[in-house]
């Protein structure tokens, strides 16, 4: 069964998160950001840490960023926790995100649950989904 723990620092967060090779965001953002988070969420399972995931909002948009750890991939977690993330919120009608090209599960993730490319770098994907998709 999964848990979702939203009562965690941003130290804990990011020594759970490691910088995995597609999940960048701590690189660049501190405690004030993260404590500025519209939402964020530790993910369980019975034995241990999942996954984590955010709702930031940002130049007026909203963005939604998410990992899966390593050993945990690939068996359901990343669509539940996608799913719970974007059942969070009721103010937003569009929700965005960016996504390396090469990370082909993430896209696959994304697109199959009604994400859509708005715009590219040569590395980057922008996407956004409506809420009434
Ligand atoms: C991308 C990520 C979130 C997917 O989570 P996950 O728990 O591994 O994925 P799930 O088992 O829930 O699978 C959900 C969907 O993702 C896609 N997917 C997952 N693993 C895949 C793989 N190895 N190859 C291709 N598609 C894959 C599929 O569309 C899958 O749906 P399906 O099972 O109906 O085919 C996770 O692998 C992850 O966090 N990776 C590292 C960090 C990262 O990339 N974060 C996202 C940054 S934008």
């Amino acid at each position: 069964m999964i848990k979702y723990e939203t009562d965690f620092s941003y130290d804990e967060a990011i020594t759970l998160i490691k910088h995995p090779k597609h999940f960048r965001y701590f690189e660049s953002r501190n405690e004030n950001i993260f404590n500025s988070h519209l939402y964020h969420v530790l993910v369980k399972d019975e034995l241990s840490y999942v996954g984590y995931g955010h709702l930031d909002a940002e130049l007026n948009k909203l963005w939604l960023g998410m990992c899966i750890f390593d050993s945990h991939q690939s068996k359901g977690y990343g669509k539940a926790v996608l799913n719970h993330l974007l059942n969070i919120q009721t103010i937003y009608s569009k929700i965005n995100l960016t996504v390396d090209k090469e990370n082909i599960a993430a896209v696959n993730l994304y697109i199959s649950n009604g994400f859509r490319i708005i715009s590219q770098t040569d590395k980057i994907y922008y996407c956004e989904r409506n809420y009434n998709v």
